[in-house]
């Protein structure tokens, strides 16, 4: 079997993160026993590009158990956990072509391997690997019914392509799911960016002027958890409704301009570019810690950045550079951590196994909705299924042990009437 990682020798250990992850998987353990009997992925290839962790290695199981012929590639180059990639290839006959901190060339010709695959259905997290197909190989695109995206950067770029009429294959919007984006984004934003931030820098968040760009639902989550954890939490907006509601959640909100000087952390989660850049990081105080939790890294200019510098010192941690500028104030010692990647999955291991169960369980069943109706399906980006959202969530609230109360036909009746009133 061919594949491209690190060092097989790292398998035993991945095998034993991936079982870890798997108990707190149930809804997706649910949809691997129900595959495994009824094969809806036989004779289909799959290629995926996903930030390559424990959590996907369960989900490239899952579709693997029902029958597809998967292979795995990164979504991103340091997201990797080159023992995961170690245990798929060795425990469970999955092809990867990842590297940890692999550089741009590699990182784009696994893309390629993936491609090469031919694929009928692509997963994607931020929309890479439909791009590639699209930019570079489009005699690709006959053989492919569909795509699944996981990441909101990935559905805004998609969005895109359809808008130009650039975009020539169904794609489904799984990051738009509410089983995906109310939990992942949020609640799993949040703890595992905080997690990366306190990995790489072992900072006490309490009492730290936390500054957060991006109020979307991985902002909020962020916000939400730093203020857990007593930071004073600031945030920056361009949209007035979301900075409304971070002021009506409690948040201190003003433009970027004004938190620069205050801010002892800041973390973007916009989506776009240049959210940080020279005229914030002039006003920086010294020791101020910069950092990324969305897809690209593009939302710190670190070329700025690294232009003010008189000096930079790589590694003075691990996940930490240093930058040193001559600011407003005089000189001030810039933190930025994981090179303004994403920091949850660069320096933590990305959201928890138990929120993952339900983005790759509704991501599972948005495939087989994919297989059963393709022939069907025209080049746009499609919502997932209101059905899946409801058996994701249903059965999540069941393995937590959760019940909830039903509509009495009374009620039922009530609600679809017009007639009751005041
Ligand atoms: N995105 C964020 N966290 C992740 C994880 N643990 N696995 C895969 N993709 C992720």
């Amino acid at each position: 079997m061919d594949y491209d990682i690190k060092d097989i020798s790292l398998a035993s250990q991945g095998k034993k993160r991936i079982e870890w992850a798997e108990r707190d998987m149930p809804v997706l353990a649910e949809t691997y026993a129900r595959f495994e009997k009824e094969q809806p992925f036989r004779d289909t290839k799959m290629s995926l590009c996903l930030h390559v962790t424990a959590e996907t290695a369960n989900l490239a199981r899952a579709l693997k158990v029902g029958g597809a012929d998967v292979l795995l590639c990164a979504s991103n180059p340091l997201s990797t956990q080159d023992d995961v990639a170690a245990s798929l290839v060795q425990d469970y006959g999955i092809r990867v072509y990842a590297i940890r901190g692999e550089d741009r060339d590699t990182f784009f010709s696994h893309i390629k391997t993936a491609i090469a695959h031919q694929p009928q259905i692509t997963m994607d997290d931020g929309a890479d690997l439909v791009s590639t197909i699209h930019n570079e190989f489009p005699s690709e695109l006959a053989k492919l019914w569909g795509s699944m995206e996981e990441t909101t950067t990935g559905v805004i770029r998609l969005r895109a392509m359809a808008k130009d009429g650039a975009l020539r294959i169904p794609v489904v919007a799984v990051n738009d799911a509410k089983t995906k984006n109310l939990f992942d984004n949020r609640y799993g934003t949040g703890q595992s960016t905080l997690d990366g931030i306190i990995r790489a820098t072992d900072a006490l968040i309490a009492g730290k002027n936390f500054v957060i760009a991006g109020y979307g639902w991985c902002g909020r989550g962020l916000a939400l958890r730093a203020r857990g954890m007593s930071a004073q939490v600031i945030v920056t907006e361009v949209d007035p409704i979301k900075a409304l509601e971070a002021a009506m959640d409690g948040f201190r909100v003003m433009p970027m301009q004004t938190a620069a000087p205050i801010g002892d952390i800041f973390c973007t989660v916009t989506g776009n570019i240049n959210v940080l850049t020279k005229d914030h990081f002039r006003l920086m105080k010294d020791g101020a810690v910069v950092c990324n939790s969305g897809h690209f890294d593009v939302e710190v200019n670190v070329k700025d950045l690294a232009a003010l510098a008189s000096s930079v010192r790589k590694d003075v941690r691990r996940f930490v550079d240093e930058y040193v500028i001559t600011g407003e104030k005089g000189s001030a010692r810039i933190y930025l951590l994981a090179e303004g990647r994403l920091i949850n999955l660069a320096a933590a291991e990305g959201h928890p196994a138990s929120v993952m169960d339900m983005s790759f369980s509704t991501q599972a069943l948005a495939a087989e909705w994919m297989v059963k109706n393709h022939a069907s399906l025209s080049p746009q980006v499609y919502e997932v299924d209101s059905e899946i959202e409801l058996y994701v969530a249903s059965l999540k609230l069941k393995t937590m042990g959760l019940g909830i109360d039903a509509l009495t036909a009374e009620q039922k009746e009530y609600l679809a009437s017009w007639q009751h009133g005041t």
